[in-house]
């Protein structure tokens, strides 16, 4: 059995304007996303999604159901991205994929399943698939079946793990994570990304020089924000970033990302903490806050009956979980990315 996982992610700074080449800094979550892949002795391919919302049932693949072919779109253009590299044999090597999360939708989760499938497709087709190329197709995946632009972070996240500052189609460079007290609060909305990030697209056309200014202004205080949390150890530290946050969280108001829901959620946890904002696409799913762990209860009470989770760092990216290389790693848990590739 082949067990791959990949993480989700949190953006804390640079969300949209990271599309359009500005750099953003990404948080790798300890909540994963796992594949399991079983190899059959005959030719036959089943896939089983059963965390997806609608789930996926146990179905044979190629899928005869219309809409399930076209949500699961990427499983399609994954296998025939390895048809080219892998021996007649091999391709006809049958397997049942079965996937779970521990995601909730909004944390990166459909990144981190093409991540972990690609890399569980290549740990079964024996192909050694170095970090850049599971994060080129990955990204090129992303972009395939996304009917919008992409700044490929999520997918950067998933395949290099840990805190980093990215930039669109670059090798991303890892940063040093001060157990940040960052908590994650959903809006109790789902967003659609794609609609969101052609939002924003629409407005840079109708008015690109503003837009183009906005994106650069947040690209600056995401500069700034990685100077400060360098050395952000401290209330003070804090305050600098939480005003950072409510600043960009302003400029991402104003691209026409956020609602009243949302700015309602912002006002309260900002009561109770040293600043907040939206985390993503916007729309809905999470809003982030920096929060005095001594406040934490009153953060808790004033969010009551929203979903609030404190923001653990996973400093690995894809892995195999199944232990193939054991005899080359004394670890039980094998990196598909070697750390000394992240730069
Ligand atoms: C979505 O998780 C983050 C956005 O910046 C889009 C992207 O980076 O592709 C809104």
């Amino acid at each position: 059995m082949i067990h791959t996982s990949a993480p989700g992610k949190i953006i804390f700074f640079g969300d949209h304007a990271v599309v359009y080449g500005r750099p953003c800094l990404s948080i790798a979550l300890a909540q994963r996303l796992h594949v399991y892949l079983k190899p059959r002795s005959d030719h036959r391919i089943f896939l089983e999604a059963p965390d997806l919302n609608p789930p996926v049932p146990r179905t044979e693949y190629p899928f005869k159901n219309r809409e399930l072919s076209k949500r699961l779109d990427f499983f399609e253009r994954s296998l025939r991205k390895f048809e080219s590299r892998v021996s007649e044999t091999d391709r006809k090597k049958g397997f049942e994929i079965t996937t779970s999360s521990e995601l909730a939708p909004g944390l990166g989760s459909s990144s981190a399943t093409i991540v972990a499938t690609i890399a569980a497709l290549a740990l079964h087709y024996n192909l050694q698939l170095g970090a850049e190329e599971l994060f080129k197709m990955g990204c090129e995946l992303t972009t395939e079946v996304n009917a919008a632009p992409s700044s490929g972070c999520d997918v950067a996240t998933a395949v290099y793990g840990g805190f980093m500052r990215y930039v669109k189609d670059n090798v991303p460079r890892k940063l040093e994570w001060i157990d940040y007290p960052l908590i994650a609060v959903h809006t109790g909305k789902k967003a659609n990304t794609a609609e969101l990030v052609t939002r924003v697209h629409e407005k840079r056309v109708k008015y690109p020089s503003i837009i183009d200014g906005i994106f650069d202004c947040i690209g600056e205080i995401v500069e700034k924000a990685e100077k400060v949390l360098a050395s952000a150890r401290n209330p003070e530290g804090y305050q600098v970033i939480g005003d950072l946050m409510n600043m960009q969280h302003g400029l991402l108001n104003s691209l026409g990302v956020s609602t009243d829901e949302i700015e309602h959620l912002i006002q309260l946890s900002r009561e109770v903490s040293y600043g907040s904002k939206i985390s993503g696409a916007g729309g809905g799913d999470y809003l982030i806050a920096l929060v005095n762990p001594n406040r934490l209860g009153e953060f808790r009470q004033k969010l009551h009956g929203h979903s609030i989770f404190e923001i653990q760092l996973s400093e690995e990216g894809v892995f195999s979980e199944s232990g193939q290389f054991e005899s080359h790693t004394a670890r039980r848990r094998t990196p598909l990315v070697p750390s000394a590739r992240v730069r």
